[in-house]
């Protein structure tokens, strides 16, 4: 089979594509043919030289992956199923889903439901995985459809998948975004106002902000998350799964203990059973009135993943690249 193989050797990093066998491990007992894969922030982060994200010097990159089952030894999991493998160590420190074949376990499973094609579901990928278990996480805090929703990142994967699901279920969604060329582009998403980066710092002098947001999305981290937190309504609460500005945050206890504001962390990678059906049902409940086409960036090959990955390390998609290995 062809892969998309990421090597570090001596110091230096070497991306291509290669001829590679197929390997099982002792822990996998699922042979997927790759229909489609999505390329996320994350695989620039595992493409990139020294950094903590990828754990082996040499792999199959590629963080997602959907396709149909096409040998098994696990009863649960027939031969023919349609899938989306995403989470746990794939494509980080085993072979991921750049590539035509990948064994996976079970366990980074989801069934694909009738309504998503393995096509949506890599439109979709860990980043509308995750904007969905934010808006889901958001709801389950008590998220009414009054008010204002703050998405940041917003022409990203997490971010462009965040509004449309917002606007879908009847949210006010506000996109906070560094592309204002591609404020049209987000309004026909559902963004029913567009804010740049710099305007989510409200009274930076004061303690606390004015109370802005019923609840936000964020998946920018650092400052971005601090300046949230200051800003959202009495109970409100801000789902955070991403760090594309900074990992860290510095912030205080106020908003916590003077506006019983929450907030909410997101992961995809070690989700649930329960968190990955849920999530993936209700994408399925969503793909039936929802055309996700417009949020494919391109489709690439395998042999343009390099610049695909370029692109997304700084910043310049529109919601998601396809990979069709
Ligand atoms: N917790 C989890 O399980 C999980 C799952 C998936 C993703 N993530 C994380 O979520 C984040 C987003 O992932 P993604 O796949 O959506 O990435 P992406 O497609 O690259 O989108 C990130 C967006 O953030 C904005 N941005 C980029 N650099 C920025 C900066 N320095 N300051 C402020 N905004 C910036 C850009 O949007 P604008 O130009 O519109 O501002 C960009 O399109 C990443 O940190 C990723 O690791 C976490």
């Amino acid at each position: 089979m062809r892969a998309f193989v990421v090597k570090e050797v001596e110091g230096s990093l070497h991306l291509g594509v290669e001829q590679r066998e197929v390997k099982s491990t002792a822990d996998t007992d699922l042979l997927i043919t790759v229909e489609y894969s999505g390329v996320n922030f994350k695989d620039a982060l595992v493409a990139s030289i020294g950094g903590r994200v990828r754990r082996v010097p040499e792999l199959v990159g590629g963080v997602d992956a959907a396709g149909v089952i096409t040998s098994s030894t696990n009863d649960e999991w027939p031969v023919g199923t349609r899938v989306a493998v995403h989470g746990g160590d794939l494509g980080v420190a085993r072979d991921g889903g750049f590539a035509q074949s990948v064994y996976v376990p079970a366990k980074f499973l989801s069934a694909l439901p009738d309504s998503v094609s393995t096509r949506d579901a890599m439109i979709i990928g860990t980043a509308g995985f995750t904007a969905m278990a934010s808006v889901l996480a958001l709801e389950h805090h008590g998220l009414e459809p009054t008010g204002e929703v703050l998405v940041t990142g917003a022409t990203g994967g997490v971010g462009s998948h965040a509004i449309t699901f917002l606007s879908a279920r009847g949210y006010l969604a506000v996109a906070s975004t560094g592309s204002p060329a591609q404020s049209q582009w987000l309004t026909q998403r559902g963004a029913v106002r567009i804010i740049g980066r710099d305007e989510i710092a409200d009274k930076p002098d004061r303690v606390l902000a004015s109370e802005r947001w019923s609840g936000a999305v964020d998946c920018v981290g650092g400052e971005t998350l601090h300046h949230i937190l200051r800003s959202l309504r009495y109970g409100a609460a801000v789902a955070a799964s991403g760090l594309v500005a900074s990992p860290e945050l510095h912030t205080n206890v106020y908003p916590f203990i003077t506006r019983a504001v929450s907030l909410l962390g997101i992961d995809a990678v070690e989700a649930r059973d329960h968190t990955r059906r849920a999530v993936w049902q209700a994408i399925g409940e969503m793909a039936k009135t929802i055309d996700f086409e417009p949020l494919v960036d391109h489709v690439v090959r395998l042999e343009e993943l390099p610049e695909a990955l370029e692109k997304i390390r700084n910043a310049q998609t529109r919601g998601r690249i396809l990979v069709q290995p």
